[in-house]
């Protein structure tokens, strides 16, 4: 019943890297406490950010950070962020429980901090409140390499050489927070914008327009309709959230199968949306030029009880670690047009890869399936079939399970399985097809807990981590595999 036909001949497009990109946004402790302590601080940190964090997310190979929102992107003046820190103008985070910020970390810090992960920046610009001048400048002060007000004005902050910037979103949900335009609008707007987001020296900007909410496809139909030349990526958002958004969506930690079930399945609508918003685009852009850019997804909770409602820290446990296997999943098997995604965020907000109190800071179960779906990174995608039973729960079923294979440049095959069935382990039947089958040793982990709201604590900071999975036999290019219930399981052939 539960089969996996693999062809090792039929290699489909390389899998981005940046399909397990994050987002880190001025939103709660991510950015403050959660990267920023400040150069004075106790807690150990290079230029002011801290080491413990940067490590850990260098250990998932962090291909490339969106910053700094979010909806606080079209809110934020890039130009009180630059100077000296002491005389840096305030700002108050409306959004986001409408704390002020002392603006200490802004463009110098954020590139800084993406030196030290070694991962490549992604900037939203502001459309909503901002100039075009202003958009201008920033990618000017960033990227200029001559003589110009702006690059001076950098090399007087402190940098001389220009750095290297691709990633640059025009405004974020332009459709909502973002100045609640239609997109017949934002389409005018977008076009205008990025007019003078502009080239300089060899940097070449790689330009992201706004994209859809959910399943807005009227969106995707007008941009591409109006302003797909102007374009290299369109973005798309969607969250997996229980419950409803307004009337509460559901408690991270607090949960019965029901709520299990329910999660999932909206999780695995992902597919759908980016098959159907891939729909719209092919027909304008049958090339696919334009990249699909999942530049926020995640699961979306009710705030822990007892923290600020603004801030989104929420826990994260063993269901959220499905909601990353099956999601990264889907982008892989969609890589030939989700060439970027942005999991929201990265420490402290929302499903978030790290969790820090003060100087401690634990690991999630996300971040675990992201450390072990990195060998996908600039793999190739591999053709599967998969037949899966089902996972039924009261009148309602959805598959139980959920792959994803690609081979690296070693030639080692890795496969990725979720069982999204918490009562029951499956016993998977993997058949390797190729002409030539030279792969003889297997080796297997899973991530997976008898509790489904199995989590890290900071009393219990490892309760939940991957380990070595040995119910598994691999003979004559045939693999079994006894996937225990409720998991996520990385199966690497050499
Ligand atoms: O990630 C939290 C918020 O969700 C972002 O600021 C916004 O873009 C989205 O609505």
């Amino acid at each position: 019943m539960n089969k996996l036909n693999i062809n090792l001949d039929e290699k489909k497009e390389k899998i981005n890297k940046n399909i397990y990109g994050h987002f880190a946004e001025h939103l709660g402790r991510c950015i403050y406490e959660g990267f920023w302590v400040g150069e004075d601080s106790d807690i150990p940190n290079q230029n002011g950010i801290r080491t413990d964090v940067v490590e850990a997310l260098k250990n998932i190979d962090i291909p490339v950070l969106r910053w700094p929102g979010g909806c606080f992107a079209d809110e934020y003046h890039w130009k009180d962020g630059v100077g000296p820190r002491e005389e840096r103008a305030t700002i108050v985070n409306t959004h986001w429980g409408n704390v002020t910020e002392n603006n200490h970390f802004g463009t110098h810090e954020f590139m800084k901090l993406c030196d030290l992960l070694g991962a490549e920046p992604y900037i939203s610009g502001n459309v909503g409140s901002g100039t075009i001048r202003e958009m201008q400048e920033w990618v000017d002060y960033i990227t200029h390499d001559g003589e110009s007000p702006m690059s001076d004005w950098r090399k007087e902050n402190g940098r001389e050489e220009p750095w290297h910037l691709k990633y640059f979103g025009v405004g974020n949900e332009n459709w909502g927070c973002g100045g609640n335009m239609r997109p017949e609008y934002y389409a005018d707007q977008y076009r205008n914008y990025q007019t003078y987001v502009r080239d300089h020296g060899d940097n070449e900007i790689f330009k992201i327009a706004c994209g859809a909410n959910i399943d807005d496809y009227n969106w995707t139909e007008v941009l591409m309709e109006n302003a797909a030349s102007q374009m290299d990526g369109l973005s798309l958002h969607y969250y997996t959230i229980p419950g409803d958004f307004w009337e509460g969506k559901g408690s991270a930690t607090d949960f019965k199968e029901d709520e299990w079930f329910i999660t999932l399945k909206k999780a695995l609508k992902m597919d759908e949306l980016i098959s159907k918003h891939g729909a719209i685009m092919d027909r304008y852009d049958p090339e696919k030029r334009i990249a699909m850019i999942v530049d926020e997804w995640g699961a979306w909770y009710d705030v822990k009880p007892g923290t600020n409602p603004g801030f989104l820290y929420q826990q994260n446990t063993l269901r959220d670690a499905l909601i990353a296997g099956v999601t990264l999943n889907i982008f892989n098997q969609h890589a030939d047009r989700v060439r970027m995604a942005n999991i929201a965020q990265t420490n402290n907000v929302l499903q978030a890869m790290i969790l820090t109190d003060k100087e401690d800071m634990i690991l999630t179960p996300s971040y675990h399936v992201f450390e072990m779906y990195k060998v996908h990174q600039n793999a190739e995608l591999l053709h599967f079939d998969l037949e899966s039973e089902a996972y039924k729960f009261d009148d309602q079923e959805i598959p139980a399970l959920n792959a994803s294979a690609s081979v690296n440049k070693e030639g080692e095959v890795n496969i990725t399985v979720c069982n999204l069935d918490p009562n029951k382990e499956i016993e998977l039947k993997t058949n390797l097809l190729a002409e030539n089958l030279n792969l003889s040793e297997v080796k297997a982990r899973v991530l997976t807990a008898s509790q489904l709201n199995a989590h890290n604590s900071f009393d219990n900071p490892d309760n939940l981590k991957p380990v070595e999975f040995n119910k598994i036999e691999f003979a004559e290019a045939q693999l079994k595999a006894k996937l225990p219930a409720a998991s996520v399981t990385l199966i690497t052939l050499s």
